[in-house]
């Protein structure tokens, strides 16, 4: 259809289905995908505002394993969007943004793939997410792998395959075949060289100092002290798993690594702080310090306020010299 007769439609407005509730308060640290780990858990519970039964719509979601989650990228924080962006993994060389899952897009929508842990009346319980805590859903629906999964289209492929074994191509191993038992993505699927070695290259070894180990030990999700109670992650052996996941496909941006190599790292991990140490040379982090973040923050706050007072008095000092 010519683009002059298409029925434009000038703008959308949609509603979202419920928010999602992770620990990733910043985007530092936030995976890349979901695929990053396991282990970072989150729930989305749906809105009243959508259904006055919203335990209705999530019937049956629990016989499935997975679910797309379509969503906002709500904090992006620029209005505009550029034509050619610069993937981290790419090391700042520039692609199609198409080309890429930047959530800098003319509709800044986010797709990923989940994992469901359970399915609580209006809530449903995920892991492997790559979303900011409070993220606008928009929707979320199953993963089908007969719907999702590209399927080899050319029979002709399929018993060459077959005959390439030398087995017998009966009807019965045709069909095992057709039927997806096989490993790893059909042959029809390509992805450029930059996804799919990109990502083995740049992975880091992350190493803990004795402290670290010890300090992760103080937190569980029964922790008699609310600080060190963890909420997604469910034992120290996870949280220490979690932590390794995040840090081991180096979070930081291109920036950060440009620009800060010699600082000190920080990231939030559940209700962990985080300081960590990137070693360039040798391709390795270090976890240095683990801390509630509600201590952490406790103490920025008070060093901000000290900071406040320090400038008051010499502000006070400067002006009885005026006076
Ligand atoms: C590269 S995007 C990929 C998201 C999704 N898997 C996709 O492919 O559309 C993931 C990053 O988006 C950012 N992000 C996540 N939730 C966001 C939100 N609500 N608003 C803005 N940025 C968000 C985080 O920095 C995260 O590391």
């Amino acid at each position: 259809m010519a683009e002059e007769e298409v029925e434009k439609v000038e703008s959308v407005l949609f509603k979202p289905i419920g928010y999602a509730s992770t620990w990733f308060k910043f985007k530092n640290a936030t995976p890349r995908q979901p695929s990053v780990s396991s282990l970072t858990r989150g729930f989305i519970k749906i809105s009243t505002e959508i259904f006055s039964q919203p335990h209705h719509s999530l019937k049956n979601l629990n016989e499935f394993s997975h679910v797309w989650i379509l969503f906002l990228f709500h904090k992006n924080g620029r209005a505009f969007t550029k034509t050619m962006v610069a993937p981290p993994r790419l090391g700042g060389a520039r692609v199609g943004l198409f080309s890429t899952r930047s959530p800098h897009r003319p509709n800044p929508i986010g797709l990923t793939l989940a994992k469901i842990e359970k399915v609580e009346g209006d809530t449903v319980h995920l892991c492997g997410l790559d979303l900011l805590d409070g993220t606008p859903i928009l929707d979320i629906k199953p993963y089908i792998p007969s719907y999702d999964y590209p399927q080899e289209s050319e029979q002709t492929d399929l018993t060459t395959t077959e005959s390439d074994d030398s087995t017998s191509a009966t009807d019965d191993s045709v069909n095992t075949t057709n039927n997806s038992t096989c490993v790893g993505p059909p042959t029809s699927v390509s992805n450029p060289d930059w996804i799919t070695l990109g990502g083995q290259e740049k992975t880091l070894d992350v190493a803990f100092t004795q402290d670290a180990l010890s300090q992760i030990r103080k937190f569980s999700p029964d922790a008699e002290d609310p600080a060190y109670r963890l909420c997604f992650l469910k034992s120290p052996e996870e949280a220490q798993t979690a932590i390794e996941d995040i840090l081991r496909e180096d979070p930081r941006s291109i920036y950060r690594k440009m620009k800060g190599q010699d600082l000190l790292y920080f990231c939030v991990v559940d209700c962990m702080h985080v300081t960590t140490w990137f070693d360039e040379c040798i391709k390795k982090c270090e976890v240095l310090r683990v801390m509630p973040y509600t201590t952490r923050k406790a103490m920025n706050e008070a060093n901000k306020k000290q900071q406040w007072d320090n400038n008051l008095s010499k502000i006070e000092d400067k002006m009885s010299e005026v006076m």
